[in-house]
Parts: structure tokens; C-alpha cells; sequence
């Protein structure tokens, strides 16, 4: 799939622009503060639903207005589909073509993309914890399966950790933490299972890279 084409409007500091992108790489090119980032930020909130360098969707009101617009339309599959999100009042609204996404959160994962930006450089020196994050949302991208994995795993989790706490130290002897280890021994090696599968394209990718 690839992004075709791109409108924004009071978006940061674009009053309105209309950019056509190529199917294959694209590269944007400009003087430091004229807006590349801005450009990104809007593809960022058509496949996320949020801004990637601000909290508040209200920072991506253009100074002075009280509203935006941002219009992606993709190619996937020979077939072309178009996500709008608008924000006024507080509120963001978006639409699907012309059917209107009641949950926000729907939107995730229609229009696929990866940001990789300078703070990613933690990806390399932070914590695992933060390359997990990152593999997970990239990996929930290309397989609706693994996202539903991945949701279970958490959901066990936080029950047990729940149940612990409500039953203190009692429980830790008792045949109900076994149960709750189990199953999670059991949905981590599915996890990490898929993880595997879900790599080795990538792995044949990096293979080739470093081989020359
Ligand atoms: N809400 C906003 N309204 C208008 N201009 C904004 C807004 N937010 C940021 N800007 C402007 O956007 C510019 C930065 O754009 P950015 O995309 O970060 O540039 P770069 O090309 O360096 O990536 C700055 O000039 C800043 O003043
Ligand atoms: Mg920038």
C-alpha cells in the first residue's frame, strides 16, 4: 500500500497544502523549521488518530485558528480508500470515505506506517522494554493476530496482578497463581512464536544487507 495523497489544512503551519506522493520512496527536502515534520505529523495522526510530538490535538491547530482538516487518500490492493480526520471544538471527527468512525481508534492500522525519528535513537541505547514497544506496534501492523495475541497477554496480566493484590501474600502459595503462570507461560511462547514467523522476512532483508 501507499500513501497517494495528502491535504491539510490550518495543520501547524500550513494554511493549506495538497501533496501527490509516488508509489516507492519519497523524499521531502527543506530549510530546518519550514514544516517537513508538520508534513509527517499529519500522515502520523491519519494511521494513529494522535499527533507523534504533542499531546493535545490542539497544538495542531494552526496559530490563531480553532480548527484543522487532514485528508489522506491510499492505494492498497489496486483500491483506493480515504481517511479524514477533522478536530473543532475539542473534538476530532473522523470518516472512513464517507462513513462516519464513531471509535477513534478504528482508524488504527488502515493507512500501515512506521515512524522512525531522532528519539528513536533510544530504540538502540534505551531499555528492551522500549524496542519491545516498538516491535509490538510494528508487528500488530502487518498481523491482526498478533495484535490480538498481544491484547490477551496484557489482559491476563493485569488480572493477575490484580488478584494478587487483592488477595496478598496468601495467594502466592495457592493453586490460582499457578493457573494465572500457565496460561501466561502459555500466551508468551504464542507471542513470541509469532514474533519469530513475523521476522524472518526481515531477517532475509538485514541477511542481505549486511552480506555486501
Ligand atoms: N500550531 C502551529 N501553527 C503554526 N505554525 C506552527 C505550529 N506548530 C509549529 N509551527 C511552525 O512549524 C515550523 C516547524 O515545522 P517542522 O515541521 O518542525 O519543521 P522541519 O522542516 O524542520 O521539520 C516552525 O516554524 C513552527 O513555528
Ligand atoms: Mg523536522
Amino acid at each position: 500500500m501507499y500513501l497517494k495523497r495528502l491535504i491539510l489544512k490550518q495543520f501547524r503551519n500550513y494554511q493549506e497544502i495538497d501533496i501527490s506522493f509516488k508509489d516507492g520512496n519519497n523524499l521531502l527536502i527543506g530549510e530546518n523549521g519550514q514544516g517537513k515534520s508538520n508534513i509527517l505529523e499529519g500522515i502520523y495522526l491519519l494511521g494513529m488518530t494522535k499527533a507523534f510530538r504533542s499531546v493535545l490535538d490542539q497544538d495542531l491547530v494552526q496559530f490563531s485558528k480553532d480548527s484543522f482538516f487532514v485528508k489522506g487518500t491510499y492505494e492498497e490492493s489496486e483500491m483506493e480508500s480515504t481517511i479524514t480526520i477533522g478536530y473543532q471544538q475539542g473534538k476530532k471527527q473522523a470518516h472512513l470515505n464517507d462513513t462516519r468512525i464513531t471509535k477513534l481508534s478504528d482508524l488504527i492500522g488502515l493507512l500501515k506506517l512506521v515512524l522512525f525519528s531522532q528519539g528513536d535513537i533510544q530504540l538502540i541505547t534505551g531499555p528492551p522494554a522500549i524496542r519491545r514497544k516498538f516491535l509490538d506496534m510494528t508487528l500488530s501492523l502487518s498481523s491482526k493476530r498478533y495484535l490480538e495475541q498481544l491484547q490477551n497477554y496484557h489482559k491476563v496480566v493485569k488480572q493477575r496482578n490484580s488478584a494478587l493484590k487483592k488477595m496478598g501474600g496468601a495467594l502466592s502459595q495457592g493453586y490460582l497463581y499457578k493457573i494465572w503462570d500457565e496460561q501466561l507461560i502459555e500466551m508468551g511462547s504464542d507471542l513470541i512464536s509469532s514474533r519469530i514467523q513475523l521476522f524472518e522476512p526481515m531477517n532475509e532483508i538485514t541477511k542481505s544487507l549486511f552480506s555486501t
